[in-house]
């Protein structure tokens, strides 16, 4: 079957090669590996490339020469210092176009073994030919801004709150009021589907509705982002359902979907702007010594193919350092990304940029310190920071768009709000 089946491979062999230099088609994955108690790091590391891709715990007769050849990963760097490890797998181990089968493989059975007490998947480097495998983001950031018609500053978004149980009458108000003080685009909570006090195709008659109306009153171009999460075939048809009412975009909860349905999503083509929430990463990402960074995600993500990915804020209620949530934000927006002692060199040929979305906890006098640090190609979003405000969700919007104003005159917030009472109202309350 496989030619001769004298040879049997050791662990001793491994995969350790310290000469080797990843070739332009390997897929390379940088780990943070904590070994078990007496476990050598350059063992451990064995252990995760092995049952990463061929191996297994102990020797196996069944192994052959042109397996161990061709299949064989490598570990070509260890850095017992940091812990990091670096191997180089061949892109013969994988079927390209599957982000399941690629996640089973460098990020499956290895977080169970024994012979670690921690790995965390640091990143992943993708290679030029399965990224032409994937179809990446439809528009793009210049996309996304022409269907908004938005140019030279961040979006402003909300959240309809409360998260959940306004009927679909209310959630639409609550929309308009959002949409002509000022904010571009109103999604949904990354809780909102379905449920019995607002079913999904009443919500979107209805906040399509209130959009085409603040369209008119606004004179300035709205989106609405429903949240169509839902098992595939339903979400599917959610998302013919938002088109055929005139709705230009979708929201979906990629972690608790998964990436095989985004990726059905993708694949549809349906035209509509895909705007990723990834409520449930922090089970994966917010370990630093275990897990999956958001980096990673954010990486496949735009491999798959979303517009817009929430990517944490550093300055809201959500945690994540500011040089964690700047790395992902260039790693889902540069052409190129640098190699650091954290991060692997990425060249991401035709593929567009994502959007980076900030939110969680955010409010009119955090706009500048954001707007500082990750520049104006950013969607700001505010849900308590819109509809906490002491005038109400309408005034709310106002004071958001007030501080980007604000902030792309060099001015400060107290000084732009002696003019701007909503802004100014906001400030006192949200200090
Ligand atoms: C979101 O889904 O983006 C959040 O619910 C933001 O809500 P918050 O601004 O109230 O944290
Ligand atoms: C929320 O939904 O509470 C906020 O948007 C936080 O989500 P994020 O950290 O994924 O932006
Ligand atoms: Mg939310």
């Amino acid at each position: 079957m496989f030619g001769k089946t004298n040879t049997c491979f050791t662990m001793s062999q491994g995969y350790l090669d310290l000469k080797y230099k990843p070739q332009s088609n390997d897929l390379v994955c940088l780990f943070y590996v904590e070994p078990a108690e007496g476990v050598s790091l350059a063992k451990a590391a064995n252990h995760v490339a092995g049952e990463s891709s061929i191996g297994t715990w102990t020797e196996v007769s069944t192994m052959k020469d042109d397996i161990w050849g061709k299949l064989r990963p490598s570990i070509y760097s260890l850095d017992e210092e940091n812990k990091l490890v670096k191997i180089a797998y061949p892109l013969e181990l994988f079927e390209p176009e599957n982000i399941a089968q690629i996640l089973s493989s460098v990020a499956g059975n290895i977080y169970g073994m024994k012979a670690l007490e921690n790995l965390r998947l640091l990143d992943v480097g993708f290679p030029s030919k399965m990224i032409k495998k994937h179809a990446g983001p439809r528009f793009g950031i210049q996309g996304v801004r022409d269907v908004v018609e938005v140019r030279e500053r961040p979006l402003v978004g909300t959240i309809v709150k409360p998260k959940v149980g306004l009927p679909p009458r209310e959630h639409a108000n609550v929309a308009y009021e959002a949409w002509v003080g000022g904010c571009d685009v109103v999604k949904d909570d990354e809780n909102l589907t379905s449920q019995g006090f607002n079913k999904f195709k009443d919500r979107i008659t209805e906040t399509l509705g209130a959009r085409d109306k603040a369209e008119g009153d606004s004179g300035e171009t709205k989106v609405y982002m429903p949240n169509v999460t839902a098992e595939t075939y339903e979400m599917l048809e959610r998302i013919d359902y938002v088109k055929d009412h005139g709705g230009r975009y979708a929201m979906v909860d990629v972690v608790t979907l998964g990436f095989s349905a985004v990726q059905s999503v993708r694949q549809k083509d349906y035209g509509v702007v895909l705007h990723a929430h990834r409520a449930m990463h922090a089970a994966l990402t917010r370990n630093p010594r275990h897990g999956i960074t958001m980096l990673a995600l954010a990486k496949l993500l735009r491999l798959v193919g979303v517009d817009q990915l929430h990517i944490g804020t550093a300055v809201g209620k959500m945690q994540g350092p500011k040089e964690e949530v700047y790395s992902i934000s260039q790693a889902i927006t540069q052409k190129k990304v640098e190699e650091k002692q954290d991060r692997l060199p990425q060249l991401w040929g035709q593929v567009k940029p994502v959007f980076p979305v900030c939110s969680g906890g955010l409010h009119p006098g955090h706009v500048p310190e954001l707007m500082g640090f990750m520049g104006q190609d950013i969607i700001i979003q505010a849900g308590g920071g819109i509809h906490g405000h002491p005038e109400g969700t309408r005034q709310g919007a106002e004071a958001m768009r007030a501080a980007i104003e604000a902030t792309l005159e060099n001015q400060s917030l107290h000084q732009w709000g002696e003019k701007h009472k909503p802004l100014e109202l906001a400030l006192r309350k949200f200090k």
